[in-house]
């Protein structure tokens, strides 16, 4: 089947670009283990983030939604041993677990996890230095709220990456009653609308089926 060839082509091209990982397999390993949601992005995604990271030169990186710290790991090994990662984690439970994952990973002293939820922990992150990286992948109905912060917690030449912004094609459904499809189109409307930003998207296909991400720059305050 098509969706077949999605994954085939994904886990072939992770095999040939991404590799053997053994901290983030056993990343993957104890967030399965422990039950959590196999939501986590792609490898071929997680090394995305890694790049945009080191191509933009962000030594201070803010992830929202920890979950296992799979992720959080792809991120800390791009911001260089004087960087850090701030990452916003709502279930206690992740974040013991990407605790432990990213400090076997051997990154554990560039991230800091922050315990709650994010219209929470956010205002609390206002008045230090401006973060470099903004990657938004929690709770899809609080979109347009993480969106704000993000510029507000950045400055001009932020990058901001927006996970799920193609949910198998239903962002398009005018009668959608998914609270997250909301949330997601209501954000891509910011990111179109709003004069601090300059976005674009692009659909992705593999191990996650049909999705995508949201990039972004913030251009004004
Ligand atoms: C869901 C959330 C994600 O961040 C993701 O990448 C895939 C699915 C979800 O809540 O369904
Ligand atoms: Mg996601």
């Amino acid at each position: 089947s098509t969706a077949d060839n999605w994954r085939r082509a994904d886990e072939y091209l992770a095999d040939t670009l991404v590799g053997h990982d053994p901290a983030l397999e056993a990343a993957l390993a104890a967030q399965r283990a422990a039950g959590l949601p196999d939501i986590e992005v792609a490898p071929v995604s997680g090394k995305f983030l890694n790049l945009v990271a080191r191509i933009s030169g962000a030594r201070r990186v803010l992830e929202i939604g920890t979950l296992g710290g799979y992720s959080t790991i792809w991120l800390a090994r791009a911001v260089g041993a004087e960087g850090t990662v701030t990452t916003i984690e709502a279930e206690p439970a992740n974040a013991a677990i990407a605790r432990a994952s990213i400090d076997a990973a051997g990154v554990g002293e560039r991230v800091a996890i922050r315990i709650g939820r994010g219209a929470d922990v956010l205002p609390t992150l206002e008045g230090s230095e401006p973060f470099d990286l903004v990657f938004i992948d929690a709770d899809k109905e609080s979109n347009t709220i993480y969106l704000d912060w993000a510029a507000r917690l950045g400055r001009p030449g932020t990058v901001i990456v927006l996970d799920n912004i193609g949910r198998e094609g239903e962002i398009v459904r005018d009668d959608t009653t998914d609270s997250r499809v909301i949330g997601t189109r209501d954000a891509l409307r910011m990111l179109g609308e709003d004069p601090r930003f300059d976005a674009t998207a692009l659909q992705t296909v593999g191990i996650k089926g049909w999705d995508g991400v949201a990039v972004a720059v913030v251009v004004g305050m």
